[in-house]
């Protein structure tokens, strides 16, 4: 440890938060910097949230990130959200200000449009419509950031087809939001799938779909990491199509907040990809 350098703190508050991976990829990466610090867990109940982010200044933390149930929360209890952030709803990331404010940020539409570019350099929104399964959290993060990016038309296909209208309401075109019968139509000349849906993660049912409509320039995304090779990945990869895990827009995520507390954009190695798909 160089003395010389500033300690800087960063944490994860969730609850439950034992499983998180964040420690162990944000601390790769203090390690890897030779800096000076390190990233903690912050288990915070629901109702001591605002307590816990209050304390972060005196404690002398540069931010922390934020995970279940705390994403939609916290966003009431920072001093400033950053536009992507509002339009997606959620904080995952908390910057102490030098004036000691708090500002919240949302990485996860980065983490997961990186994903992407990690699988294939040349990914465009634009190549093609796109057909996302699920309207639940998760989904909004990857909604906004498919808009954002230029997706031309988002084909929204959820289990309680109200939820799926109410985000395409929101969100508005590109948009539009199909029953959940529909999906495998939906299929039909599309650039992209993306299962947002818990179905497929272990425990949960598996994601029944065929992928006979995807042409075969299309790629399959999914945002469940465990298992790292779902059977929606298993299939795609079975027709020849490029397959995308979870843990790329997890890892990737992280990788912006760092850059905001450390003040270095940390890189996503094989080497830290390997040392977290061990934990799975
Ligand atoms: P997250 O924040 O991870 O997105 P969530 O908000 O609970 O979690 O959303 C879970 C998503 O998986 C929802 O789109 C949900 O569909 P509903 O909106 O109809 O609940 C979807 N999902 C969960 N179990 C499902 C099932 N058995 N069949 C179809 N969709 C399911």
């Amino acid at each position: 440890m160089n003395p010389d350098k500033p300690f800087i703190l960063a944490g994860v508050m969730g609850w439950p938060v034992a499983h998180s991976r964040s420690p162990a990829i944000h601390n790769h990466w203090i390690r890897e910097h030779g800096l000076n610090g390190s990233y903690v867990l912050l288990p915070v109940q629901p109702e001591r949230l605002g307590d816990a982010m209050r304390g972060l200044r005196a404690l002398g933390f540069a931010g922390c990130n934020l995970t279940i149930p705390h994403k939609v929360a916290a966003m009431a209890l920072v001093d400033r959200v950053d536009p992507l952030a509002q339009r997606i709803g959620a904080i995952n990331t908390v910057v102490v200000q030098t004036d000691g404010t708090l500002a919240g940020y949302n990485t996860d539409a980065f983490g997961y449009i990186q994903s992407l570019l990690d699988a294939r350099p040349d990914w465009r929104a634009d190549a093609g419509p796109v057909t996302v399964l699920g309207a639940g959290g998760a989904a909004r993060a990857i909604l906004v950031a498919l808009a954002e990016r230029g997706a031309k038309e988002i084909r929204l296909c959820n289990r309680s087809l109200d939820k799926a209208q109410a985000l395409a309401a929101e969100f508005g075109a590109p948009i539009r939001a199909l029953p959940w019968e529909e999906r495998e139509q939906a299929l039909e000349g599309c650039a992209l799938l993306v299962n947002t849906t818990s179905l497929g993660m272990k425990g949960q049912p598996a994601l029944e779909i065929s992928l006979d409509a995807l042409p075969p320039h299309a790629m399959v995304s999914d945002i469940i990491y465990v298992p790292l090779e779902t059977e929606l990945l298993a299939a795609a990869r079975a027709r020849g199509l490029v397959a995308v895990d979870g843990l790329g827009m997890l890892l990737n995520q992280a990788r912006p907040a760092f850059e905001h507390w450390f003040g270095v954009m940390p890189a996503l190695t094989p080497e830290l990809r390997h040392m977290v798909e061990a934990t799975l």
